[in-house]
């Protein structure tokens, strides 16, 4: 059974479906701080699997989960995420993502689980030096967050030398879209992120949609994000799994579509899918945004044979699907 920490959150959940539809079984722990119950129960209906409410800082909590299933693996994406919050309030984001994933990788130990997919991200490199940014460019986080996830990393690496435990970091640029039938997507409260934040503006009457600086050093002013669809993110996650099982050996994978596109021009894409003259306003740059980040994932196309299947069409049409689903 693969435990999946956080599977009733927008990657989480996007993963679970993907690993019932190749037939793996799972188990989601998960506090429901970010997550939805709702999710869950939709998960329910699609498969079957197992959920356990709990804290990654509760050590009874993790030691009745490891002690009721046969876990073999660990998938974690159990975090805090917004680059933003993080600068403003970076000790919830050093608490719940470092003491939370040691908590974790602590009793990992004690009931001898020794495979674990991360989630980390392309915030952990900062200001690339040089683009497409691949695994071995410099990191240099320039936010809260990014750092907890580079912290995690480094403290993996120590316990696969020193405890065996074999890790694969994925680190993913942005994510988009959602399930293409419908029945799980990006839903945050609040919402920051770009995509969802622009379709809100179409679904939600008097919402006005912000650009966050339009001074930076990039074609058109705004930043330059990869955009990587939350379907494929989850097969990466499934391709990672199994390699983890066959090779017994740790590594590190970016995960994008190694292609960069402006706010403006996600903009863009989103007025002419929704056909909607969407309210806009130019307004300062937002804290901890490094100007432009995309991908080199080539490695994670050799090794792990992962290769993006859907468009950044595909993935704004699905989460303005999912958007209107919300909001009706
Ligand atoms: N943006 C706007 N207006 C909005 C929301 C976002 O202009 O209303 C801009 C941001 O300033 C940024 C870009 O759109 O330039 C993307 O912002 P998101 O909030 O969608 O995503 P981030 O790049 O800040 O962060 C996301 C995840 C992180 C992850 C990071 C990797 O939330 O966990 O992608 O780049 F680390």
């Amino acid at each position: 059974m693969i435990l999946i920490t956080g599977g009733a959150g927008y990657i989480g959940s996007h993963t679970v479906i993907n690993l019932l539809n190749n037939n793996y079984e799972v188990v989601i722990f998960d506090n429901l701080s970010t997550g939805h119950i709702e999710t869950v129960n939709m998960l329910k209906s699609i498969g079957d699997i197992k959920f356990e409410q709990g804290d990654l800082f509760n050590i009874k909590d993790l030691e009745n989960l490891f002690s009721k299933y046969d876990i073999e693996a660990v998938i974690h994406f159990a975090a805090f995420s917004l680059v933003e919050e993080s600068c403003i309030n970076p000790q919830k984001y050093y608490i719940n993502n470092v003491i939370g994933t040691l908590n974790l990788l602590n009793t990992m130990l004690k009931y001898n689980v020794k495979k674990i997919v991360f989630s980390s991200t392309c915030a952990t490199y900062g200001v690339p030096k040089t683009l497409p940014i691949d695994e071995n460019h410099p990191q240099n986080p320039i936010n809260p967050y990014g750092n907890t996830k580079l912290t995690v990393e480094g403290i993996l690496k120590d316990y696969d030398k020193a405890y065996e435990l074999k890790s694969i970091i994925l680190r993913y640029f942005n994510v988009a879209g959602c399930d293409h039938l419908t029945r799980i997507g990006e839903w945050h409260i609040p919402e920051t992120h770009l995509i969802p934040n622009i379709l809100k503006s179409v679904t939600e009457k008097d919402k006005v949609f912000k650009i966050f600086g339009t001074d930076y050093d990039t074609k058109d002013g705004t930043c330059i994000r990869d955009y990587v669809n939350v379907e494929d993110l989850a097969e990466a996650h499934r391709l990672a799994f199994e390699y983890l099982n066959k090779k017994n050996k740790s590594d590190i994978f970016n995960i994008g579509t190694e292609k960069g596109n402006t706010v403006k021009e996600i903009f863009d894409i989103c007025k002419k899918i929704t056909n909607t003259n969407i309210k806009v306003e130019e307004t300062q740059r937002r804290a901890g945004d490094p100007p432009i980040l995309y991908a080199n994932a080539k490695k994670a196309k050799e090794i792990l044979g992962w290769t993006p299947k859907k468009t950044l069409y595909d993935s704004i049409k699905t989460a303005f699907e999912w958007q209107r689903k919300l909001t009706d």
